[in-house]
């Protein structure tokens, strides 16, 4: 199984609409092994789980106009025999509306069994194999408002499947499309370069954790005026994204370094003003030690936390009512500040991390630092994508006062 895709950030629809593509095929090349598909199979450390060899996968945008991209999605499938089958389909994602539809959507529903029939005509025409069947899966409109209908033949043994594209002409498509129909046809006439709206989230980059396996590392204490900038480096080097559980009163002693923290993509949660163990103060004195790190942290950053880690992992019922927001743990306790030593450690990080997993570090202490390369460069091989904790429980809500550990799998 290979599979590659493109997302456009600031298109929540159409990404969405790729990703549940892919899962429905996913799920169902996994169902034989035992179950719905999991990130775990695409780690290079499982390749014996992955699902079947003979599948490759594409979603990429295949033509662009004004605020019109048209995607085509296509499945191609290998049997052991050699005998291949290729199916295929076109979204069509409207930037102004927000609307993603398929193919069949440009048409009004009446007119539907007419280009069907017309598409199947013109497909009688042409020598060779007859495709399967003309579904209207797979459409593209040119500027003069000409279909070109695409199916699939079906393949045969060590013979690559290739499509039948027939054309149906404007006089015929016209009168058949829908207002959505209609509004595609426009933009693509207008020639006008593509106005894709910005991302809702500044850096926020869509990312599926249900999909590609995930991780978010966690450095806490910070910022540090010299080991939190190195660390940056070397983040910025494997092109890798964090997040940093910064101490308020650390925050405003070091706002350069916050700030660069911010600056470079990563995500800051709020860790308390002074670190103290949270349980054993009262509501009101919870509430200080939150309002006054979120204060710090807006002052040195421009941004406010929107979860807590608290000091310790140290929290109960009163805590958990008290701090008004997610409260993040961790899956996966690295224990760096007791040991000290990178090569404690980091075996001991990719002994046990899972997808979905939240590593807890320590940007304070130089030998933390010092293992953070080797690690990262590991993860990255093994197939992890390493996120922000906000991109890791995307798609998955946060509540106030509840604790997470790590991404919850699929159900
Ligand atoms: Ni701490």
């Amino acid at each position: 199984m290979t599979a590659s895709w493109t997302y456009v950030d600031g298109l929540p629809g159409l990404n969405a609409q790729i990703d549940s593509w892919l899962l429905e095929i996913l799920d169902a090349k996994s169902a034989p092994a035992g179950g719905r598909y999991r990130p775990a199979m695409a780690l290079t450390t499982t390749p014996a789980r992955a699902p079947g060899p003979g599948t490759t996968l594409t979603a990429q945008p295949v033509q662009a106009s004004g605020t019109v991209i048209v995607y085509r999605e296509t499945e191609k499938d290998t049997a052991p025999d050699g005998t291949s089958t290729l199916t295929a389909g076109t979204v069509y994602a409207d930037a102004g509306t927000g609307e993603v539809h398929r193919a069949a959507d440009l048409f009004r529903p009446e007119s539907l069994s007419g280009i069907r029939s017309l598409a199947a005509e013109a497909v009688n025409h042409n020598a060779g194999p007859r495709p399967a069947d003309t579904s209207l899966s797979d459409v593209l409109l040119d500027q003069e408002g000409d279909l070109r209908v695409s199916t699939a033949r079906p393949g045969f043994k060590n013979v690559e499947p290739a499509a039948v594209t027939v054309t149906v002409g404007a006089s015929d498509a016209g009168s058949a499309l829908s207002d959505f129909g209609r509004n595609v046809l426009s933009q693509i006439r207008s020639r006008a370069p593509v106005a894709v709206p910005p991302a809702s989230f500044p850096g926020l980059k869509h990312i599926n954790c249900d999909i590609v396996p995930c991780a978010s590392l966690t450095y806490d204490d910070g910022p540090d005026p010299k080991t939190t900038p190195q660390l940056l480096g070397i983040l910025k080097d494997k092109n890798a994204l964090a997040t940093f559980f910064m101490q308020g009163a650390n925050a405003s002693a070091n706002p350069g370094s916050a700030k660069e923290v911010t600056d470079a993509g990563h995500t800051v949660g709020n860790h308390t003003f002074s670190h103290p163990y949270l349980t054993k103060l009262s509501a009101a004195g919870v509430r200080g030690e939150i309002d006054r790190a979120a204060a710090a942290i807006r002052a040195a950053t421009g941004t406010v936390p929107t979860f807590m880690r608290p000091p310790y992992g140290a929290a109960n019922a009163a805590v958990q009512g008290a701090v008004g927001m997610p409260l993040i743990l961790w899956s996966v306790d690295s224990l760096d500040w007791l040991s000290k030593n990178p090569a404690v450690f980091v075996p001991k990080v990719l002994k046990e991390i899972t997808p979905g997993g939240v590593v807890i570090m320590h940007d304070v202490h130089a030998t933390t630092i010092a293992g953070q390369a080797e690690l990262i460069t590991t993860l990255q091989t093994r197939g992890y994508h390493l996120v922000t904790v906000q991109e890791l429980f995307e798609g998955t809500p946060l509540t106030p006062g509840q604790i997470y550990r790590s991404r919850p799998e699929r159900r």
